[in-house]
């Protein structure tokens, strides 16, 4: 398989973002994320990756560079939005994105990577938890979300 992970390019946006939408059946504001997808690419603290197996965009994630002001000052890195198409999964490639965000997080000096998981999202527990990732017990407030 010819498996490439790298950042996401404004003319692959609209094919990663339908990953998500398709992942979680809901409908991103593509007009709206057009207006400020610059400002996000250029800032060097936001990366959004992508997998790709021979050209068609496969994975999707993004990853946040949190700096901190404690102890060593040591930054921290947080997932967003991952998620791997229907048809591909259960080949690794969810794994390879994980080894690639690791790689990121250590070359960025960063102490820690921290995710969620949904309560009833059985799937990417196994998931993380096959990747070494410990369950920690995290509360979220909704605002404006209805739903998680
Ligand atoms: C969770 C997800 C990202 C996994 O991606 P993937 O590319 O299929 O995962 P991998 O092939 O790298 O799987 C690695 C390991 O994770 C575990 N795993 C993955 N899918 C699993 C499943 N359906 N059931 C049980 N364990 C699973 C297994 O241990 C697997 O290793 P194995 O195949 O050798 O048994 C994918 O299922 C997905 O996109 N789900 C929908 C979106 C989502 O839930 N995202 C996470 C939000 S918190």
């Amino acid at each position: 398989m010819n498996l490439i992970i790298e950042k996401l390019k404004k003319e692959d946006l609209k094919e990663a973002i339908n990953i998500y939408d398709n992942n979680y059946n809901l409908k991103t504001n593509y007009k709206k994320l057009l207006t400020i997808y610059e400002e996000i690419y250029n800032n060097p603290a936001y990366h959004n990756i992508v997998a790709k197996v021979n050209g068609e965009i496969v994975g999707l994630a993004t990853i946040i560079i949190n700096y901190d002001i404690v102890e060593e000052l040591k930054p921290f890195l947080t997932i967003w939005n991952f998620g791997v198409k229907k048809e591909y999964r259960r080949q690794k490639i969810g794994t390879e994105m994980f080894e690639y965000i690791y790689n990121f997080a250590k070359n960025n000096n960063c102490d820690f990577i921290s995710l969620i998981a949904e309560p009833n999202n059985k799937v990417a527990q196994s998931f993380y938890e096959n990747l070494g990732y410990i369950k920690m017990i995290g509360y979220v407030k909704l605002i404006n979300k209805k739903n998680w």
